[in-house]
């Protein structure tokens, strides 16, 4: 049966500030922690740098154009803090603000909804340098920024998000170091998890101060679907439990209205005692959340460490000799799972998409959920025609799609589906190496192709009916 979806679905594709805009000097931009570390030698693959990315900052009007010629009804894309308050603090910059107040403008009066992440990873540099995520100040910085951008864009904004993915934010950035700012101190990720999650609390509270209840507000998660490498393994089962606790239940627990899991602080309790979350915090984190925004791409495999060896650390989040996983070294192994894999080395396995939403459903029934990201990378081959017949990537859609179908059929409330990526872009430590746009970007000359994932995903938003793989309605070319 083909899978279908109602009319008010929303479909999207979704971008973020760093990886698509370039421009990184100009209109009073200040560097943010990507900025610094790209450009530290050995950081990134080739020694990539956001510095032109696609152009975007310049280029957003040809990328509207084929927004509309896809038939988008939304579009996710990222604020750069730093470039609308540069420094991360005082008076807005009207020369950055004017940026985004004219692509929201546009992306309005052609009837595309404008979904708005504030944070997407690049945190204003002078704020790392007094501690960054560690440093609860950042939290109360991040709140008034929102609260001036909401001033700012207000109605027009379809949905404010927080922040995206602070899982990466925190453990990344400040325990693997694979991701900016590149520290490796797990006590300070730990910190950063809290700060994040009262970030989101004040800058959700900020938000509804500035533009009323009605504003829908989000946060966008990469939960990780966890299975154990032997079910029958109480052993193993302990050690899903131990990553379902860093990865989910540290975010959904108090954004949710439940607090920290009593587990995991116990779990970590030789690296931090939590003494950062204060009186009040769990009330201030537990805003109302108007909808859930999902994040999923692959699976997760783990088994209980049996001590021999080195532990397998196939957990898909680059390579580092420090572990994001805090506190959880030489207990727990990321096993390699069964392919096939994208050009990310990640697994493909659709079935994971439909088990994370339904156990949110279960686990939180009456949150709304958005598929805020979901796509592949792979090594596209330009055709002799100029195209790019992406055949992988669109199956890997179609697949992705039919299993948010099915949760959606199963009771799961799934309201909208973002792409990810408009473009091709800036894939943070692996440069312009990892290509997951829908459109091509040539960046010797920044001219775009819409692959035929992207006629075929425009063929999909026109029917809300699934086509098959090979059903590509072909789409005219941008001039
Ligand atoms: C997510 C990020 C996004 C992009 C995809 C591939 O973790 O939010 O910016 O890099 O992965």
């Amino acid at each position: 049966m083909m899978t279908s979806f109602p009319s008010d679905f929303l479909w999207g594709s979704a971008t973020a500030a760093y990886q698509i805009e370039g421009a990184a000097t100009e209109g009073g931009r200040t560097p943010s922690i990507w900025d610094t570390y790209s450009h530290t030698p050995g950081r990134t693959l080739n020694g990539d740098t956001g510095d032109v990315a696609a152009d975007h900052y310049h280029r957003w009007p040809t990328d509207l154009e084929i927004m509309k010629e896809l038939g988008l009804q939304a579009y996710r894309f990222s604020i750069s803090w730093s470039r609308v308050q540069p420094g991360g603090r005082g008076p807005l910059n009207p020369e950055g603000v004017a940026f985004y107040r004219g692509l929201v403008e546009a992306l309005v009066a052609a009837g595309i909804r404008p979904v708005v992440t504030l944070y997407h990873w690049d945190l204003p540099q002078e704020l790392e340098d007094e501690g960054g995520w560690a440093n609860r100040e950042t939290a109360y910085a991040f709140a008034e920024y929102a609260r001036l951008m909401a001033r700012e864009l207000g109605d027009a904004i379809t949905v404010w998000t927080t922040l995206n993915e602070p899982w990466c934010s925190a453990y990344l950035g400040y325990a693997s170091g694979v991701h900016a700012p590149g520290r490796t101190e797990p006590a300070a990720a730990l910190a950063a998890v809290h700060h994040l999650n009262l970030a989101h609390g004040l800058a959700a509270i900020a938000i509804r101060e500035e533009l009323g209840e009605g504003t829908q507000l989000s946060i966008t998660l990469n939960l990780h679907v966890i299975r154990p490498d032997d079910p029958s393994s109480a052993a193993d089962q302990d050690a899903v439990r131990r990553i379902d606790g860093l990865a989910n239940r540290v975010f959904l627990g108090p954004l949710l209205g439940h607090g920290y899991p009593q587990d995991v602080i116990d779990d970590a309790a030789h690296v931090s005692d939590f003494a950062f979350v204060q009186d009040g915090d769990t009330e201030l984190i537990a805003q109302r959340l108007d909808v859930l925004g999902v994040n999923y791409y692959s699976t997760t495999r783990v088994r209980a460490f049996d001590g021999e060896g080195e532990p397998d650390q196939a957990d898909g989040h680059g390579n580092s000799a420090a572990t994001p996983w805090v506190g959880t070294e030489g207990q727990v192994e990321f096993v390699q799972q069964p392919g096939p894999y994208t050009a990310m080395g990640w697994n493909i396995d659709p079935s994971g998409m439909h088990d994370l939403l339904m156990r949110l459903h279960r686990e939180h029934p009456g949150v709304p959920m958005m598929i805020t990201e979901n796509g592949a990378a792979f090594h596209d081959v330009v055709s002799e025609d100029g195209a790019v017949h992406d055949r992988d990537r669109t199956q890997y859609l179609h697949d992705h799609i039919d299993a948010v179908g099915r949760a959606r059929e199963d009771g799961a409330d799934v309201r909208g589906y973002f792409v990810w990526s408009l473009l091709d872009n800036f894939e943070w430590g692996y440069g312009y190496d990892r290509r997951f746009g829908v459109v091509r970007v040539d960046y010797d000359t920044q001219e775009r192709t819409i692959k035929d994932s992207g006629r075929w995903y425009a063929r999909l938003i026109a029917s809300g009916q699934l086509p098959d793989v090979g059903a590509v309605t072909p789409v005219p070319a941008v001039p």
